[in-house]
């Protein structure tokens, strides 16, 4: 049941839709061109990547070789070599097939690296070590490429949570040496990915920075109404095996506004049932369970934001608007429009609020504009 709707990344029966972003990311690696991903914190980005692996291991598993790195963890740089080196080694291992004379015969490649071969109760292990201060993350890169190029296989390198070389000492030398290998490789793709939007687009939007234009840009929104709708209907035929009414799954889909986050943290509540839940029983699980478990971080949030970005914010939770600088809008907010304008601009850029497809501005954070209606009404 967990595993239907986890905390962390959903892949497998859970994982819903996000179609055409997985076939992109296929054709990028096919074609060893590069991506990052756009899109908001929680929004799935990490799910979208352990997926698109599962995708490969089923239609590619001879011909792609997909790694997941997480970079969050690099507090310095010398760890953020070091996760590099070990996901190349893993990789490396993978296309090799574990065999003890193919990586024997490769640890030349690797020269620069102060290879070592392992052998462990689990198989033979490739250790790379930095040898030296600089290069060593693009030495790597170029040896799995060349390994990768020799056997005819296509390599793809996930990094997530990339912002954070951009936050770390010297982290900026590791982009350029990731900038060096992807302008010489030939079978390798690498996608970027993060959760801190606006460093992320500082890495790959800025003209002073090693990524600028090197990448192709993948959004990442919310998942549709409809998409949603077929997934929980059929994880709900799976789990307690009858047709879930429609309208109640619309309740779900409502109250959570289709963030993936909340609707696994409802859902996961709900399908702890014996049977579908009531239209009722939605409403008082989403309020009672998930919204009024955070207000103290709901307050902390609201408390950093100028009074006019709390009435733009509060107005907006009450009606979301696609003319926010209507004047009916702005009678409502008791604010110039030019100070609305300036609120939404600014909760715009810092993701607490967002366009959605219909152009209507909403919050970002389903509880967060559950908890101000609540309050405000
Ligand atoms: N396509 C999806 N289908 C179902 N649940 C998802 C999907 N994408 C993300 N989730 C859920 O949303 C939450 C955030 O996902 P995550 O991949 O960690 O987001 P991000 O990397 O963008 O911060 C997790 O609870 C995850 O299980
Ligand atoms: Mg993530």
């Amino acid at each position: 049941m967990a595993t239907l709707f986890p905390q962390g990344y959903a892949d497998g029966p859970a994982f819903c839709n996000r179609t055409s972003q997985r076939a992109e990311l296929i054709t990028l690696i096919k074609n060893s061109r590069h991506g990052w991903i756009q899109g908001r914190r929680r929004i799935g980005k990490s799910s979208l990547l352990r997926q698109t692996i599962l995708d490969i291991e089923k239609h590619h598993s001879k011909s792609i070789y997909a790694v997941h790195t997480e970079l969050l963890s690099a507090y310095d740089r010398n760890v953020a070599v070091r996760l590099i080196l070990q996901a190349v080694a893993e990789v490396t291992e993978r296309v090799l097939a574990y065999s003890e004379k193919a990586l024997k015969n490769i640890l030349g490649t690797f020269s620069a690296l102060k290879p070592e071969l392992v052998i462990t109760a689990a198989g033979p292990k490739l250790k790379l070590s930095i040898d030296k201060e600089q290069n060593s993350v693009k030495d790597a890169l170029l040896a799995l490429d060349q390994v990768a190029t020799e056997k005819k296989v296509n390599i793809a390198l996930f990094f997530d949570e990339f912002q954070q070389l951009g936050e770390i000492d010297h982290g900026v030398s590791v982009e350029a040496e990731i900038r060096g290998a992807l302008q010489l490789t030939k079978s390798t793709s690498f996608i970027f990915s993060g959760s801190i939007r606006h460093l992320l687009e500082q890495q790959f939007a800025d003209d002073s920075r090693p990524l600028y234009k090197q990448c192709q840009r993948i959004d990442i929104r919310r998942i549709t109404r409809k998409d949603y709708i077929k997934h929980l209907t059929k994880v709900a035929k799976l789990h307690w095996g009858v047709i879930i009414e429609k309208t109640i799954i619309e309740e779900i889909v409502q109250q959570t506004d289709r963030h993936p986050y909340y609707v696994n943290a409802l859902c996961g509540l709900l399908w702890l049932r014996d049977g579908p839940p009531s239209k009722e029983e939605v409403i008082s699980t989403w309020h009672k369970d998930i919204v009024s478990s955070d207000y103290s971080a709901y307050q902390r949030t609201l408390s950093k934001l100028s009074t006019n970005q709390n009435i733009v914010l509060s107005n907006l939770a009450l009606s979301p608007t696609n003319q926010p600088l209507s004047s009916d809008f702005a009678q409502k907010c008791g604010i110039s429009t030019s100070s609305i304008k300036q609120s939404v601009e600014k909760l715009i850029s810092h993701d607490h609020i967002y366009r959605d497809g219909d152009g209507c501005l909403r919050l970002f954070d389903p509880a967060v504009a559950a908890y101000l209606r609540v309050s405000l009404q």
